[in-house]
């Protein structure tokens, strides 16, 4: 059951990329496509509480877009927190303590683990980033960087 419970539910990472390609198939529009997707993600996997993008809306500052879960912070600058340091360095953050992470700034004190991804366009540009949150310690695997990365960059290398 721990097993079960630890992996993503229905039909893994290739059934969700699937769905997501399905739905936003011809979408070129940045917050339809971040909506469908923070919907989609979210209700794939009980381990995720809390699922969203911050987007770049100016240099070095984050603000939130669409998510699922409670109210998020609404604005996040570079320097700050899990999502800040994934902006900063263009790297995904795997943060399997977010109490050991300094800087975590903590919108629900039940997160115990965070996953943050690079958002990038097909130019590359960082355009935002995507975040998730779990009430559970040691939540997040490579596997999850490596297939949310890709599922990131099949909907968001489409725009420009
Ligand atoms: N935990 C994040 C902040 C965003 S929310 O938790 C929704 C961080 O430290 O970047």
């Amino acid at each position: 059951m721990g097993h079960l419970e630890n992996s993503i539910k229905i039909d893994g990472y290739h059934g969700l990329k699937a769905r997501i390609r399905a739905l936003t198939e011809g979408e070129a529009d940045e917050i339809a496509l971040m909506a469908t997707v923070a919907c989609e993600v979210h209700h794939s996997d009980s381990r995720f509480d809390w699922t969203g993008f911050y987007r770049v809306v100016a240099p070095g500052l984050l603000k939130i877009g669409p998510y699922q879960g409670g109210h998020g912070c609404l604005v996040i600058p570079f320097e700050k927190g899990v999502c800040g340091a994934c902006a900063r360095t263009g790297e995904a953050q795997l943060v399997p303590d977010v109490d050991a992470f300094p800087g975590h700034i903590a919108c629900a004190s039940s997160t115990r683990s965070e996953l943050v991804l690079p958002v990038r366009n097909g130019n590359g540009e960082l355009i935002a980033v995507f975040d998730i949150d779990s009430d559970r310690p040691d939540a997040f695997t490579q596997e999850d960087v490596r297939e949310l990365g890709a599922m990131l960059n099949d909907v968001f290398g489409r725009l420009s």
